[in-house]
């Protein structure tokens, strides 16, 4: 049959499309949407990861504020233009994190989320 090797073909990509989905970003976005976003479970991994690597205690490479415990964490974006910062895009002045790339949509919404809620710990 000639349609046969069209039909693998399609088949095969769809496959590989479907399994494109399993990015760390993917495993954020599963999280229970009827759960409050707490500092403890949902926000330390996030800035552990991007942002601490500078606001560090005492801080490195000339960033401001440090971001190490719940304390620093919600008084920073409590009181500074920090998810903004997260919502521009890279080269952009003020972009956090400074010289890395954008932080996955799911990650900022959580963020947002979390200082909707009143920065659960
Ligand atoms: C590569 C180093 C680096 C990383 C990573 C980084 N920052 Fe920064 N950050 C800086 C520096 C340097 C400054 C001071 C200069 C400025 O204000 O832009 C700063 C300043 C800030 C400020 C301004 C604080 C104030 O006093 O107004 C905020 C908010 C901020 N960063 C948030 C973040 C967040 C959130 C992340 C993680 C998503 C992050 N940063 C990751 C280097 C970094």
């Amino acid at each position: 049959m000639k349609t046969t090797p069209f039909l693998l073909i399609l088949s095969a990509l769809i496959l590989v499309m479907s399994c494109e989905n399993s990015s760390e970003s993917d495993l954020i976005e599963q999280t229970d949407p009827t759960e409050n976003i707490s500092y403890n479970i949902h926000i330390r991994p996030i800035i552990n990861a991007n942002c601490v690597s500078c606001h560090a205690n005492p801080t490195i490479n000339g960033a401001s504020v440090p971001m190490t415990d719940y304390t620093q964490v919600k008084n920073v974006f409590e009181n500074t233009n920090a998810l903004d910062r997260m919502n521009r895009q890279p080269g952009q002045s003020g972009f956090m994190p400074l010289v890395g790339t954008r932080l996955p949509q799911a990650s900022i919404d959580l963020v947002e989320q979390w200082m909707n809620e009143g920065y659960l710990e």
